[in-house]
C-alpha cells in the first residue's frame, strides 16, 4: 500500500507541530513509521491522502457509536449550525440534554457540561477536595483520565508511597498528593485506605480500564473499592469517559449496580464533537459555581453545535438501543479473529466487553488480564507487526498495543466478513 502522500504531510506536519500531531499516541511511535493522514470518513472507513481507505476500528477513540458521519448526526449539526454556533449565554440546547441524562443515568441528578474528558476529571478533582477538606488522590496503576497533573503519574516504590510524575513539568508535590494503587487487588486498596483514608478526598477509578489494554474488573474488586472508599468517607469518582453510553446507556454505573459520588463523561456524549461532562447528586454538584464556592468555567461549554451533536447521538442510543447487537457482534468477530491468529508464530489472545476489544500479543500470565503487571513484555512489540501487517490490508487499528479497538453500529456483518478476509492476508504474511 502507497503512503506516500502521507509521508510527505508526516514530513511538512514535523516542522510546525510536536512530533507532527496534536496528541500523542497519533503520531505512530508506539507502532513506528509515518501516520496515515486521513481526509474523509464515512460509516466504518476512513479514507487516506493516497487514496487508500481502511475499516477503521478506532473510529476517533471512542466517540463514534454509530460510526463515521452518522446522518441523524449530521443533520442535527447541520440543523444547529443554521442557527449560530456559539452564544456564551444561557440556551435550551444544554437543558434538553441536561435533562435527558439526569433522567437515564443512575445517581445523575445535575450536571455540568465541559469541553474535554481531562477537563471534566480535572474539576471533579478540585469538587472533590472542596466537599471533603481534604487534599489526597488516590488512583489506580493501568487506569488513564487525561492530562489532569494530578493523575499523570504513576506508583511510587512501594505501595501507599508518594507517586512520581508521569511527565515532565509536574511538581513532585502535586505527584505527592496522589496515591496509585494495583488494580484487581482488595488488599492493596485496603492497605493503602487503612493508612492514608481519612487524607483521601477522591477514589478515581475507570470502571472499565481501557486506556492500557482492556483490563476488565472482577465486580467484587469494584464493589469493594465503593464499600472501602465509603467508610472512609472518600468520595467514589467513576471516569465514564469511555465506558459511559458504550457498554450500555448508564454506563458501567448501570452494569455494575454501584452508585459512585461523582461520574466523569467525554467521548460518545459529544457525538464525535468535544464535549465531556461531569455531575452527581445535586448535595454534591451545589459546590460548584455560581451556586457553590468551587470555580469552574468555560467560553465554548455546552456549545449549541455539540450539544446538538450528542444529543443527536443519545437520542438515538435511546431509541435504537445497539448494546446487546454491538456486543454479540464484538464478541463473534473477536473470536473469529483469535482463530485466525492461531497460525501465528505468536501466543496472541482477545478480550472483549461490550463493543470494546484488545488483542493480547504474547503469553498472558492469566486470563483474562486485570492489571499491567499482568500484560506480556512482548506486546509492544509484536502488536507493532500486527498493527502493519493490518493496515497493509486496509484495516485501521488503534496504533498502539495499549490501546483498545471499537466498534460501531456501521461494522455490519458484511463489513466485519471483509475485515476478517483481511486479517487473514495480514496474518498470513506475519507466518
Ligand atoms: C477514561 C478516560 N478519561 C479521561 C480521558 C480524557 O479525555 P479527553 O481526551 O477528552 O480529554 C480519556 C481519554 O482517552 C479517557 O479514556
Amino acid at each position: 500500500m502507497n503512503h506516500k502522500n502521507s509521508e510527505t504531510l508526516f514530513e511538512r506536519a514535523k516542522k510546525v507541530a510536536p512530533g507532527g500531531v496534536h496528541s500523542p499516541v497519533r503520531g505512530f511511535r508506539s507502532v513506528g513509521g509515518a501516520p496515515v493522514f486521513v481526509e474523509r470518513a464515512d460509516g466504518a472507513e476512513i479514507f487516506d491522502v493516497d487514496g487508500n481507505s481502511y475499516i477503521d476500528f478506532c473510529q476517533s477513540w471512542g466517540p463514534l457509536l454509530f460510526g463515521h458521519k452518522d446522518p441523524e448526526i449530521e443533520e442535527a449539526v447541520l440543523g444547529a449550525l443554521k442557527r449560530g454556533w456559539s452564544y456564551g449565554t444561557a440556551e435550551p440546547y444544554s437543558l434538553e440534554f441536561g435533562e435527558l441524562l439526569t433522567s437515564r443515568i443512575p445517581g445523575l441528578e445535575s450536571v455540568r457540561f465541559v469541553s474535554s474528558g481531562t477537563e471534566a476529571v480535572m474539576s471533579v478533582l478540585r469538587l472533590a477536595r472542596a466537599a471533603t477538606g481534604r487534599n489526597k488522590i488516590l488512583k489506580f496503576d493501568g487506569c488513564y483520565h487525561g492530562h489532569v497533573d494530578a493523575l499523570l503519574v504513576r506508583a511510587g516504590s512501594g505501595l501507599a508511597d508518594m507517586a512520581s510524575p508521569d511527565s515532565a513539568g509536574i511538581s513532585a508535590q502535586t505527584a505527592a498528593d496522589t496515591l496509585v494503587c494495583p488494580l484487581d487487588d482488595e488488599a492493596a486498596f485496603e492497605l493503602i485506605m487503612n493508612t492514608h483514608g481519612k487524607e483521601i478526598a477522591a477514589v478515581c477509578i475507570e470502571p472499565l480500564p481501557a486506556n492500557n489494554g482492556l483490563l476488565p474488573q472482577r465486580i467484587e474488586f469494584l464493589k469493594r473499592v465503593a464499600e472501602i472508599s465509603k467508610e472512609h468517607g472518600s468520595l467514589l469518582v467513576f471516569d465514564e469517559v469511555i465506558s459511559g453510553f458504550r457498554v450500555a446507556l448508564g454506563g458501567m454505573t448501570e452494569v455494575t449496580g454501584i452508585r459512585p459520588d461523582i461520574l466523569c463523561f467525554g467521548k460518545i456524549i459529544g457525538g464525535g464533537f468535544p464535549v465531556g461532562a461531569y455531575g452527581g447528586s445535586q448535595e454534591i454538584m451545589k459546590w460548584i459555581a455560581p451556586s457553590g464556592p468551587v470555580y469552574q468555567a468555560g467560553t465554548l461549554s455546552a456549545n449549541p453545535v455539540s450539544m446538538s451533536a450528542g444529543l443527536a447521538m443519545l437520542k438515538k442510543a435511546i431509541h435504537d438501543n445497539p448494546y446487546p447487537q454491538l456486543e454479540a457482534a464484538t464478541k463473534a468477530f473477536t473470536q473469529e479473529l483469535s482463530h485466525l491468529a492461531r497460525d501465528l508464530p505468536f501466543e496472541s489472545s482477545m478480550q472483549s466487553e461490550a463493543s470494546l476489544f484488545w488483542m493480547v500479543c504474547g503469553k498472558a500470565s492469566t486470563a483474562p488480564v486485570r492489571a499491567i503487571g499482568q500484560i506480556p513484555e512482548t506486546q509492544k512489540a509484536l502488536y507493532s507487526k500486527v498493527f502493519h501487517a493490518f493496515l497493509d490490508e486496509g484495516l485501521y487499528f488503534a496504533p498502539s498495543g495499549y490501546e483498545v479497538g471499537f466498534l460501531s453500529t456501521a461494522h455490519t456483518p458484511a463489513v466485519l466478513d471483509q475485515a476478517l478476509e483481511r486479517a487473514k492476508r495480514a496474518f498470513k504474511k506475519l507466518k
